[in-house]
C-alpha cells in the first residue's frame, strides 16, 4: 500500500513507479470531483517563490484552497532569507506553523537544505536542475490524450535544461522511450542522463539523447519543448538563441513524426522561437489542455503529500 504522506519530491528520482501512478490516480480522482473533496482541511502551505511563476504558483494556490485548506505566498526577498538568516533557521521555524512548503528557486540545494531541516514536505517547484511537478500533471495530460502511458515515445526538442532532466528521470522510472534533441553544449546533466538510464535498465525504456532533431522525432507520439533561455539565464539569450536556431518545433518537424504525434510546452511559449505560433495553436497541440491540467496535478500532489 503506498502511503507518500509527508514526503518530499525534490526529484522525480524520489519516487518509484508505484508511487508516480498513485500520484496520477489521485490526480483523476480529484478531477473528476474538484470541489467537494476538502480532503486538507485546516492545513496551510507556503510556497517561497525566488523566480516569477504563472502557472505553477496559482495551481499550488488554488488547489490548496480547494482542498479546504490555505497556501502562504512567501516572496523570497521579503522573507528574513533576504538578509542572511540560514535556511536551516528558517526551515525549522516554518515547520511550525506550516504542513508543507513548495520551493522554486535557483539551485537544487536550497530544497535539499530545507528538506534536511523541515519536519514538513518540500516540494520543488523549480529548481535549475528539475521541474517534477510539471512532469507529473504532464503525465495526466498525455495519460487523458493517448490513453496510457506505455508504448510511446517522447522526442524533447531544445535545451538540455531542468525540465528535459525531470523527462529523462521521469522515463526512465515508468518506461516511455525518450529522445532528447539538443544543441552540441547544451545537452542535459550527465549524472542525471545516467540515473534515467539505470532507472531504464528495470522497466525498458530507450534514452536517448541526440543532436538531430529530426532523428529524435521520428516515430514520436509526443514532440516536446521548452524556452530555450530558462530563467535567470538572461545574459545569454543572444549566444543561445543563435544555438538553437534548428530546434523548434515548426511544421516541418512535426510532419516528420507520427500521424498522431501531439505537441507539449511546459510554457510560458516564445512564439518563432523554440515553437511556431501555428504549431502552437494547431490540431496536434495539446499545450492548452496541458496548462489546464497543472491544477488537477497540483491537486493530486499535494492530497497525496500533505499529511
Ligand atoms: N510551466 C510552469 O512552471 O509555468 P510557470 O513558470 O508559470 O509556473
Ligand atoms: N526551463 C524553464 C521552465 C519554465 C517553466 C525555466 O526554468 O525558466
Amino acid at each position: 500500500m503506498v502511503n507518500l504522506k509527508g514526503k518530499n519530491i525534490l526529484s522525480l528520482a524520489d519516487l518509484s513507479k508505484e508511487e508516480v501512478y498513485f500520484i496520477l490516480q489521485e490526480m483523476k480522482i480529484l478531477k473528476k470531483d474538484p470541489g467537494k473533496n476538502k480532503l486538507l482541511q485546516d492545513r496551510i502551505i507556503g510556497l517561497i517563490f525566488e523566480k516569477p511563476s504563472t502557472r505553477t504558483r496559482v495551481s499550488f494556490e488554488t488547489s490548496m484552497f480547494q482542498l479546504g485548506g490555505k497556501a502562504v505566498y512567501l516572496r523570497s526577498d521579503e522573507l528574513q532569507l533576504k538578509r542572511g538568516e540560514p535556511i536551516k533557521d528558517t526551515a525549522r521555524v516554518l515547520s511550525n506553523y506550516l504542513d508543507g512548503l513548495v520551493i522554486r528557486t535557483y539551485k537544487q540545494e536550497t530544497l535539499e537544505l530545507f528538506s534536511r531541516y523541515s519536519s514538513i514536505p518540500i516540494i520543488n517547484g523549480l529548481s535549475d536542475l528539475g521541474h517534477p511537478t510539471q512532469i507529473l500533471s504532464d503525465l495526466l495530460t498525455i495519460w487523458e490524450v493517448k490513453d496510457r502511458l506505455e508504448d510511446l515515445k517522447i522526442a524533447w526538442i531544445g535545451d538540455g535544461n531542468n525540465v528535459c532532466n525531470s523527462w529523462l528521470l521521469c522515463c526512465g522510472l515508468i518506461g516511455i522511450d525518450i529522445s532528447a534533441a539538443c544543441p552540441k553544449g547544451y545537452e542535459p546533466d550527465k549524472k542525471i542522463i545516467e540515473k534515467a538510464k539505470t532507472f531504464a535498465g528495470k522497466t525498458g525504456a530507450k534514452i536517448a539523447v541526440v543532436n538531430d532533431p529530426f532523428k529524435a522525432v521520428n516515430n514520436a507520439d509526443i514532440l516536446y519543448t521548452d524556452v530555450w533561455v530558462s530563467m535567470g539565464q538572461d545574459g545569454e539569450t543572444e549566444i543561445k538563441e543563435k544555438a538553437f536556431e534548428d530546434y523548434q518545433i515548426n511544421k516541418r518537424l512535426l510532419i516528420k513524426a507520427k500521424e498522431d504525434a501531439s505537441v507539449m510546452h511546459c510554457l510560458p511559449a516564445h512564439r518563432g522561437m523554440e515553437i511556431t505560433e501555428d504549431v502552437l495553436e494547431g490540431k496536434q497541440s495539446i499545450v492548452w489542455k496541458q496548462a489546464g491540467n497543472k491544477l488537477h496535478g497540483a491537486r493530486g500532489i499535494l492530497a497525496s503529500i500533505i499529511p
